[in-house]
């Protein structure tokens, strides 16, 4: 085993002190940073909801491309020791991208298919996800390798990420939505849900309601959350602190109206600040 030098550990200690960088296109990737704080309790949580630009999905892919970027450059010049994308359409779009130009360990998402195709009863399992992580190459490889022997039914779910990033995960209006998507599916014979993408978490129990207690429903929150951790443990980055972490929440939407949406879904009051100036989204797109 080569020995290291003392400037070379001085340098692993420091960047183990660092923060994670938690982003999505809006307050979806929150379910993921619930999952890493409770995991990780001594960690030091950066999170950028991309409010100004959600939902991703209604987005072309250079667009996507640009906004990633920006934020990752945000997160790292933030001196984010790792990158967690928490976001399935941003993973679906940029992940390959992102990994290619950073110098940090990049974490992404990946629905939960190959637990639910092990756990299906009837064989048939559904997918929720925005209409971009479906039809992409890395979502047909996955159902490829993992869905053999089962059907797959595919279910683009236009409106859910709106809800909730109005912070409304159980109004009449949001269970009509939640019906009009998964009822179809389970009187198609399916057993298992996948919720595959970020912001569906938040409308659990909606979703419960409508599948009825038969039907089983994953997300790939818990499992992102403790890649975090091998990761971090595998790079020696483990935060060596013993104190409680804290998180700091930036959004490119507008902070007064994000806060008490993001404060609803933390479950405690935070302070939401805007994303600085160089990594906004451009004035002429802007939606929020
Ligand atoms: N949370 C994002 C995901 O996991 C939502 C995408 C969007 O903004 O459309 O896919």
């Amino acid at each position: 085993m080569t020995k290291m030098s003392s400037a070379c550990r001085a340098e692993v200690i420091r960047m183990s002190d660092a923060p994670i960088g938690v982003f999505d296109s809006g307050v979806g990737g929150l379910s993921v940073l619930r999952e890493i704080r409770s995991l990780l309790p001594s960690e030091e949580l950066l999170y950028v909801a991309d409010s100004g630009a959600a939902p991703y999905g209604d987005r072309s892919e250079a667009f996507i491309r640009d906004r990633v970027g920006a934020i990752a450059d945000f997160l790292v010049g933030m001196g984010a020791k790792m990158l967690v994308v928490a976001c399935n359409t941003a993973t679906a779009v940029a992940v390959e991208l992102l990994r290619s130009r950073l110098a940090v360990p990049v974490v992404a998402m990946e629905p939960a298919v190959k637990p639910a195709v092990t756990l299906s009863r009837s064989g048939i399992i559904g997918v929720l996800a925005t209409s971009r992580t479906l039809a992409s190459e890395r979502f047909a490889r996955l159902a490829e390798l993992f869905g053999d022997g089962v059907e797959i039914i595919l279910q683009p779910c236009p409106g859910f990420v709106e809800q909730v990033e109005r912070g409304d995960t159980d109004s009449a209006e949001t269970y009509s939505l939640v019906k009009q998507h998964v009822s179809p599916l389970i009187e198609k014979g399916a057993d298992t849900l996948v919720l595959g993408c970020t912001h569906y978490p938040f409308l659990l129990d909606v979703i419960k309601e409508v599948a009825g207690p038969g039907v089983t429903v994953l997300d790939a929150s818990l499992p992102v959350a403790r890649q975090v951790q091998r990761r971090l443990q595998q790079e020696g980055l483990l935060s060596r602190r013993q104190s409680p972490g804290t998180e700091r929440f930036w959004t490119s939407g507008e902070p007064n109206l994000v806060e008490p949406v993001i404060s609803k879904l933390w479950g405690k009051k935070v302070r939401v600040e805007a994303l600085p100036a160089p990594y906004a989204v451009p004035r002429d797109v802007k939606a929020s």
